[in-house]
């Protein structure tokens, strides 16, 4: 029986992963800010057939205290065996006079609390010698891409800890795990102007996350196809990927 801390879990990607764990008996710790969101939730997973529920109301970007309640919650659980960083924010490209503080509500998000969980997590599980870190990046992490230059920076960053934090923790026995979304229909994407190739519904995606994040792959995408689309985004030439990327551009902006 896994025991998962999961952050962003009151919307979208987040709940559906929480319920696929509870369809399959697992106990989790849900967090995010929105209390009232956390209970539906829990109620949801319960009903699914988790263990356990517990709601954990926190704003990651509260360094301090998300780090502080982070701890405690593992402890409560004795020993989280699954951390998944999902909690993340849009980040549009901005040429506005707030262009820095929207760029960096962003970064302390996606990039600054996620990563501060996954470290403060290792920690406990290389004691525990056992244990799996998640971190949800994006497809967006492979490339620099139009319009949404705060979020992909972020991802990428995300995805490259990640992958250093996977080398590292291989003599400790604890598995790091890539989770990359597509495009999934949640309040996120309601935002987006341009075409979502592949839109999937969250619980579809969260069938394929779950399955990857207990089988320990190193990178999980869903829809399952933008496991191939993406090596093949990451190697374009940099003049057809900038030609594409100007086509999209196009369509976004007008
Ligand atoms: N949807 C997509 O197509 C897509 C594609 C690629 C990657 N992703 C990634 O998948 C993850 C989930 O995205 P989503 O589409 O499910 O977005 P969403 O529907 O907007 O949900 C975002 C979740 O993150 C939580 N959150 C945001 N800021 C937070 C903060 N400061 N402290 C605590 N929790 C916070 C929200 O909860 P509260 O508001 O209650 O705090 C909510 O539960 C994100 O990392 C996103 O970047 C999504």
């Amino acid at each position: 029986m896994e025991k998962v801390i999961l952050t962003g879990a009151s919307d979208g990607i987040g709940k559906a992963i929480a319920i696929e764990f509870a369809k399959r008996g697992h106990t989790l710790a849900l967090m995010a800010r929105r209390q009232e969101k956390l209970e539906e939730v829990k109620a949801l997973c319960m009903q699914a057939g988790a263990s356990k529920v517990l709601t954990v109301p926190i704003d990651v970007a509260d360094e301090e205290k998300f780090g502080k309640v982070l701890l405690e919650t593992d402890d409560v659980l004795d020993g989280a065996t699954i951390f998944i960083a999902n909690a993340g924010v849009t980040g549009r490209s901005n040429f506005n006079d707030d262009a820095w503080a929207t760029t960096k509500q962003c970064l302390q998000v996606n990039i600054m609390a996620a990563i501060q969980g996954l470290e403060l997590m290792k920690l406990r599980m290389v004691k525990r010698k056992s244990g799996t870190l998640c971190g949800v990046t994006s497809i967006a992490a492979a490339r620099g891409m139009p319009t949404a230059g705060p979020y992909s920076t972020s991802k990428a960053a995300l995805a490259v800890h990640l992958e250093t934090m996977r080398l590292d923790l291989i003599p400790y026995g604890v598995a790091v795990v890539d989770v990359a979304p597509g495009f999934i229909d949640t309040e996120m994407t309601k935002k987006n102007k341009g075409k979502m190739p592949l839109l999937a519904k969250p619980g579809d995606a969260a069938v394929v996350f779950v399955d990857g994040i207990l089988n320990k792959k190193r990178f999980v995408a869903a829809p399952r196809t933008w496991r191939w689309i993406y090596p093949i985004i990451k190697m374009l030439p940099r003049p057809l990927f900038e030609s594409l990327a100007a086509r999209s551009y196009k369509k976004i902006r007008g």
